[in-house]
C-alpha cells in the first residue's frame, strides 16, 4: 500500500460522523458512504467527499465501518464487495457479537482483504474532545498498519490480540457502562429523596475515588435533565445482550447485567426510546415516586 492512504468511511450516523470528519480535517483522503445521504453531505465542508454509491469505495486502500448491528454490518460489506472490487484492508469499528466479527474475518480473509476489529469507547463528544479510544485484534501488522489513522481520530488504541478479542473486551465495556448508569440511576435518586439536590450529590461522587470521566460527563444529564441522545436505548440493549449471550457461552454468571438488560427494557417497553439512555434517571424516579425537575444550575461535563 502507498504511504497516503485513500480512506472509504461507511456510516455517518452519530458516531461515524464525528469519527470521519476527524480523519478529514486531519487530511485525510476520505470517500463516505452513508444510506441516508443528506446526514454525510456537511462532512465535505471538512475537505471529505459523499459518495452515492457503497461501491465507490471498493476500490480504497483501508474502509472503515461504523453502522449498528451486525446484520447491518453484513449487508453493507456485502454490498460493498458486490461489484467484485476490494479495498486493502477493512477496520470494523462498530459494537457487534463475537460470532459476528468471525463470520466477517472469515469473509473477508476468503477474499484476501487485511481485517482490524477495532470497537471504539466514547459518544459523538467524546470524540469531539480528542478522547475517543479504540481496543483492537487481528493481524498485529493489520494494527501496526491502522495506528497512524486511529491516532487521527482518538486518543489511544490499545491492541488485545488475534481474532475477535477486541470484541468481548468492549462488549464488557458496555455492560459495565448498562449497570454503572443504573446503579448511578439509583444512588442519586435515593440521595435525592433524602434531601440533597442532584447537582450537590454528583458534585461529591465525582470528586471522590468512585467519580470517573463517566460520571462526570453524565452530570449535565443528570442535572438538568436534557437527555438528547447520545447512545440509544436500543444500542445499549444489543449490548447487554452480547454481554447476557457472551455470559452464557463462557458459563459466566451476571445477574446484575441481567437485572440492568431488563430496566432497559423496561424503559424501551413503555416507548422511552427516541432519548439518550441516561432517562434511566427517570425511570428511576418514577419507581421512587418522584417527579424529577430539571435544577438549572451550570454542571461541567469534565471533558474541556
Ligand atoms: N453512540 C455511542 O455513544 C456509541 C459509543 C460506542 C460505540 N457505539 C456503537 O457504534 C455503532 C454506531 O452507533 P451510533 O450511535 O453512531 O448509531 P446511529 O447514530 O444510530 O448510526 C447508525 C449508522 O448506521 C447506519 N446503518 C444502520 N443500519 C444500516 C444498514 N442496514 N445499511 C446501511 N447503513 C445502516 C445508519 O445509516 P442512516 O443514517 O441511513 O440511518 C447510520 O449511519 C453501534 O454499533 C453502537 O453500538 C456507539
Amino acid at each position: 500500500m502507498k504511504s497516503k492512504k485513500t480512506i472509504g468511511w461507511i456510516g455517518a450516523g452519530r458516531m461515524g460522523y464525528e469519527m470521519a470528519g476527524l480523519l478529514a480535517k486531519g487530511g485525510g483522503d476520505v470517500l463516505v458512504w452513508n444510506r441516508t445521504k443528506e446526514k454525510a453531505k456537511p462532512l465535505e465542508k471538512y475537505g471529505a467527499r459523499v459518495a452515492d454509491r457503497i461501491g465507490e469505495l471498493a476500490e480504497r486502500d483501508i474502509v472503515f465501518v461504523m453502522v449498528s448491528t451486525y446484520k447491518d454490518v453484513k449487508q453493507v460489506v456485502t454490498d460493498l464487495l458486490a461489484a467484485g472490487k476490494k479495498p486493502g484492508m477493512l477496520i470494523e469499528c462498530s459494537s457487534i457479537s463475537l460470532e459476528g466479527s468471525a463470520e466477517l474475518r472469515e469473509m473477508l480473509e476468503k477474499k484476501g482483504i487485511q481485517y482490524l476489529a477495532a470497537p471504539v469507547s466514547g459518544n459523538a463528544k467524546v470524540i469531539k474532545a480528542g478522547k475517543l479510544t479504540f481496543v483492537c485484534s487481528g493481524p498485529k501488522k493489520a494494527f501496526d498498519l491502522a495506528l497512524p489513522l486511529l491516532e487521527k481520530i482518538g486518543t489511544g488504541a490499545s491492541y488485545v490480540g488475534e481474532g475477535e478479542l477486541s470484541r468481548i473486551v468492549k462488549i464488557c465495556h458496555n455492560v459495565f457502562l448498562g449497570v454503572v448508569t443504573q446503579s448511578l440511576a439509583e444512588i442519586t435518586v435515593l440521595a435525592q429523596k433524602a434531601g440533597v439536590p442532584r447537582h450537590a450529590f454528583l458534585e461529591f461522587m465525582n470528586q471522590s475515588v468512585m467519580g470517573s470521566t463517566f460520571s462526570r460527563y453524565k452530570t449535565p444529564a443528570f442535572v438538568n435533565l436534557d437527555f438528547k441522545v447520545t447512545f440509544t436505548p436500543h444500542l445499549l440493549r444489543k449490548d447487554m445482550d452480547l454481554g447476557l449471550d457472551a455470559g452464557r457461552k463462557f458459563e459466566v454468571p451476571m445477574p446484575l447485567a441481567s437485572a440492568t438488560r431488563d430496566l432497559i427494557q423496561s424503559m424501551i417497553g413503555q416507548g422511552w426510546t427516541e432519548q439518550d439512555f441516561a432517562t434511566l434517571l427517570l425511570q428511576q424516579a418514577e419507581a421512587s415516586g418522584l417527579k424529577l425537575k430539571p435544577e438549572n444550575v451550570e454542571v461541567g461535563d469534565g471533558l474541556a
